[in-house]
């Protein structure tokens, strides 16, 4: 009886010294300088720390955003299921690596919201959020996106989103997302919840959402 945990220690070590060096490997395909390099690029666009942009036409937060989402997002730009000539030219070029190293990047960024959306909607929102609209057979959001807005896998984290951007993507979804019919993807999942919202609606729970932290 008394070897055991000794042999069960040394079974632990050569596993976890092999998870180390399989990581070691990974990191070594993009190295730190090409990720800030390409990363910085990203915030041109995407704000410091990828807090957004508010320019003629609204550029989304990454900061926080869930590895899975945003990967799935890079992926659906360059097969054109998901259509943005500008994402797509950006997308396009990164190798595999690259791209997954650029997925966990922004998840643990965490620069306060913008806000910006008129405050007296919030309140309305936060109720559509939670409770989501029976009458018109749309589940709350917070059964998906977490009772946070944080998001979790390939549900995409929505706080502190900037509004106008939440807007623009909800009034539009069915033109901008899951183009390709012979490869349906996650986009299906909020088709309907997209189309059963009133424009009013929308911009409320945008509010709400803008201010989360
Ligand atoms: C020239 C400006 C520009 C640059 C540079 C840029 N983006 Fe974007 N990006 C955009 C715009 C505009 C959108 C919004 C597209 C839309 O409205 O659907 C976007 C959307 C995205 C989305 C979807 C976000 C969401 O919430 O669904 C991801 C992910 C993304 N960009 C990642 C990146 C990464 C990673 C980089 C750097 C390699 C990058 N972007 C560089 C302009 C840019
Ligand atoms: C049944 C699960 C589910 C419910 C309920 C749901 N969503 Fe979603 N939502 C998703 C999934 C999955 C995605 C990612 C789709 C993709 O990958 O193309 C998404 C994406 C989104 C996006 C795009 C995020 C971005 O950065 O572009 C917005 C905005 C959004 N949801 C808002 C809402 C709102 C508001 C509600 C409530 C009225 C809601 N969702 C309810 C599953 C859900």
């Amino acid at each position: 009886m008394s070897f055991q945990p000794v042999l069960l220690t040394a079974a632990f070590a050569i596993v976890v010294s092999t998870a180390v060096h399989a990581e070691d490997r990974g990191a070594a395909a993009v190295s730190n300088q090409e990720l800030k390099a390409k990363t910085d690029y990203c915030k041109t666009c995407h704000g410091v720390s990828g807090q957004g942009f508010r320019g003629s036409f609204p550029m989304p937060r990454l900061a926080g955003q869930q590895p899975e989402y945003l990967e799935n997002q890079l992926q659906a730009f360059i097969e054109h299921r998901r259509t943005n000539p500008v994402m797509f030219n950006v997308a396009h070029v990164l190798s595999p690596p690259m791209l997954k190293a650029l997925s966990t990047h922004f998840k643990d960024l965490n620069p306060k919201p913008l806000g910006g959306a008129p405050k007296e909607l919030v309140a309305e929102g936060k109720k559509i959020y939670e409770d989501g609209i029976p009458s018109a057979e749309v589940p709350p959001c917070a059964s998906c996106h977490g009772p946070d807005a944080k998001g979790a896998d390939a549900f995409p984290r929505l706080a502190g989103q900037l509004h106008d951007y939440v807007y623009r993507k909800l009034t539009n979804w069915e033109k901008e997302r899951g183009q390709d019919k012979a490869k349906p993807d996650n986009s299906a999942i909020m088709q309907p919840i997209a189309h059963n919202l009133t424009e009013t609606q929308i911009k409320a729970v945008a509010a709400y959402l803008s201010y989360l932290e």
